[in-house]
């Protein structure tokens, strides 16, 4: 694979953080040398118990080990708050920006500390302790970031929803974790529109999965009108004035649970992805600091949502961590109109812009003129993750929103990984559209073919990481043997990603997409299996099976296939039921694409969906669907080629 054009590395970063012999002869430190080379970055970290060991860990599956840090003790809150009080206590800590553009709020690092250590008084009143779940279900305003550190502050492990989750997909993450306490608002405000979380809220607790919630935080935000259950219900604002302004951070093991955060997998429920305090703290820390070469007094700002893993690391703990200024930004990108992004950038002067491909390409498609009207000049350094960036959206994005002045970081990274993973450190390498190029410190990346051997050179396989890494994910809540089995049972001794990739002459990695059954629609990770248990239980379906197709906006756009009950018509009326039935029950981002009719499907004769010509049918890749001679009935193929003309 080659790049059709190379960027040098920018003049604006020649006095980055990292110069190229610097990452070189630090990346061969941290592989050589773990212990020493974490030992050392470990202290950027404030521990209240200095840890002694450094690294303890084996993929060894029947030995399995993941510790870092493990004797040392410390609080998550402390290092994004307490420890910036005396030297930036004033400084801002999250510039608020409402859906509205005429709503900023500015809150500083000493103002953060009061709210949450309040509000952790008030969860300590509530009977909230260390080691509880405590869930999330939230806007993108100051009191998710409140109540986030909050429950770090007291020890309790939080498990934020994305709030465009349905009931039932809430309902089931609820229940999961075991989760007695839920904390939500009245209403979130996206794009202009309302979303009643509370409603929500109370419909998923109808469910037996969520029977275990006793307690439901309530935050007055819109003011909209909402149900009221006394025996259950506690005002948020309420419990604020009566808290004390002084919480004693809790001391925290190392090793001890963080959060949560639910991602989907190939196959079956969603994953609680279970990190930890210390390693996840420093990775978080160092990632931010070199990766976008973060310097004292930038804005930083992350567009993703705080119920994705990037609004974890990199709205709030990398960034609080190393006291920056972190922009929290409640709406879209395109509201009220698509120049909004530019807006943004230059009423805050945004020095760093962190965002998925899929916007890019949404903006993109509206031309080079939605930037009009705004400058961005304060833009230096630009930054993409969540799924291959195509090289002209990249492209577009240097050229148009960041004005040909600043770099772009395409970062591969994962729910598990907790950090950047694979991504150009901008003093230190060139830029490659579509390339991820190079391994931050202490990651080893590797490619493996499908026999479990390691692949030498310029070649593509299936990416896997040879050694532990201090932000690696502990294991899936509540069930160990779904986390061993799911990345340490693919291959022997190795972290199996789930993603294939490339890798040039330069030795340059190039992430190609997932390599199972999981979807990366607009960047949001979705299984198959998912939307497919979704859909059969319509009572008029079947069977059902889902693919991805390539899609201009989305990456990759969901396809399904309904095989309806005896007697069923396909109608038109029935294909809008369904695709609403889906947004109900997961939430708008598995709204269906396409559905198409099928007779029968492609099945072996063991009964085993053959997914490889369902997603050649979808793609229009018709020409040549491979070997078809081991279906039960090859006819049904024929079938499906003739409905796909009418879909
Ligand atoms: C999957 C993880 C980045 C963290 C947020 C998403 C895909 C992620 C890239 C990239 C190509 C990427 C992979 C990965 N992905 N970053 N820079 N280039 N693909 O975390 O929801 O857990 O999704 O996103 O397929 O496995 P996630």
């Amino acid at each position: 694979m080659a790049a059709d054009s190379v960027y040098p590395i920018s003049d604006s970063m020649k006095d980055a953080h990292i110069n190229r012999e610097q990452y070189e002869a630090m990346y061969r430190e941290s592989i050589e040398d773990p212990d020493g080379f974490w030992g050392r970055h470990g202290k950027r970290i404030d521990w209240m118990r200095p840890y002694t060991k450094v690294k303890n860990t084996s993929f060894d599956r029947n030995n399995l080990s993941i510790r870092w840090f493990e004797d040392g003790t410390l609080n998550a809150s402390v290092n994004c708050l307490d420890r910036h009080l005396a030297d930036r206590g004033d400084q801002t800590a999250i510039i608020f920006e409402g859906d509205e553009p005429d709503v900023s709020r500015y809150v500083s690092y000493r103002e953060l500390h009061e709210k949450t250590c309040r509000f952790a008084n008030a969860l300590k009143g509530l009977g909230v302790k260390k080691g509880d779940v405590v869930t999330l279900y939230m806007p993108m305003i100051v009191e998710t970031a409140v109540a986030m550190l909050a429950c770090a502050r007291i020890g309790a492990i939080h498990s934020v929803v994305f709030a465009g989750f349905s009931p039932e997909a809430l309902a089931a993450r609820i229940g999961n974790g075991g989760s007695r306490f839920v904390i939500t608002a009245d209403e979130g405000v996206r794009g202009g529109r309302r979303i009643p979380l509370k409603s929500n809220v109370d419909q998923a607790l109808e469910e037996p999965a969520a029977s275990v919630v006793e307690r439901v935080v309530v935050l007055g935000y819109t003011g909209g009108a909402m149900q009221w259950h006394d025996s259950r219900d506690v005002d948020f604002n309420g419990l604020m004035e009566e808290a004390e302004p002084w919480c004693e951070p809790e001391e925290m093991n190392a090793e001890d649970p963080l959060f949560m955060l639910y991602t989907s997998g190939s196959t079956g429920a969603p994953k609680g992805v279970l990190h930890t305090t210390g390693g996840y703290m420093v990775y978080t820390s160092i990632t931010h600091e070199y990766v976008f070469d973060y310097r004292p007094g930038d804005v930083f700002w992350c567009t993703a949502d705080v119920g994705w893993i990037t609004g974890h690391s990199y709205t709030l703990y990398g960034p609080l961590a190393n006291g920056a200024t972190t922009l929290l930004y409640e709406g879209i990108p395109t509201y009220p109109d698509e120049s909004r992004l530019g807006r943004i950038v230059d009423k805050h002067q945004v020095a760093t812009l962190y965002t998925a491909p899929t916007g890019i390409r949404a903006l993109m498609a509206g031309g080079d003129h939605v930037m009009d009207g705004t400058s961005r000049t304060s833009l230096r350094l630009l930054g993409t993750a969540g799924e291959p960036i195509n090289p002209q959206a990249w492209e577009w994005f240097y050229r148009v929103i960041g004005n040909e002045q600043a770099p772009i970081v395409d970062t591969w990274w994962q729910t598990e990984t907790g950090g950047v993973m694979i991504g150009p450190l901008p003093g230190a390498m060139e830029l490659k559209p579509g390339s991820a190029t190079r391994p931050f410190f202490g990651v080893q990346p590797a490619l493996f073919d499908s026999e479990g051997n390691e692949l030498e050179g310029a070649t593509g396989g299936n990416l896997v990481i040879k050694d532990s890494w201090p932000a690696q994910m502990r294991t899936i809540f509540g069930d160990h043997e779904r986390f061993i089995k799911t990345y340490f049972s693919t291959y022997d001794g190795v972290y199996f990603t789930g993603d294939g990739a490339k890798r040039d002459e330069d030795g340059d990695y190039w992430i190609t997409g997932r390599v199972d059954d999981v979807l990366n629609v607009s960047g949001h990770r979705l299984g198959t299996a998912e939307v497919e248990s979704a859909l059969v239980a319509h009572d008029k379906v079947a069977e059902a099976a889902v693919v991805g197709y390539p899609h201009d906006v989305k990456g990759e756009g969901i396809y399904v296939y309904v095989t309806l009950m005896k007697g069923e018509e396909p109608t038109d009326a029935l294909r809008d039921e369904l695709v609403q039935w889906v947004r109900q029950r997961i939430g708008p981002i598995a709204t269906p694409d396409v559905i198409q009719w099928a007779p029968g499907l492609p099945k072996t004769r063991s009964g085993k969906i053959m997914r490889r010509i369902l997603r050649k049918i979808a793609s229009n890749e018709t020409d040549n669907l491979g070997d078809t001679s081991t279906l039960a009935d090859p006819g049904v193929v024929d079938e499906l080629m003739e409905y796909r003309a009418f879909r």
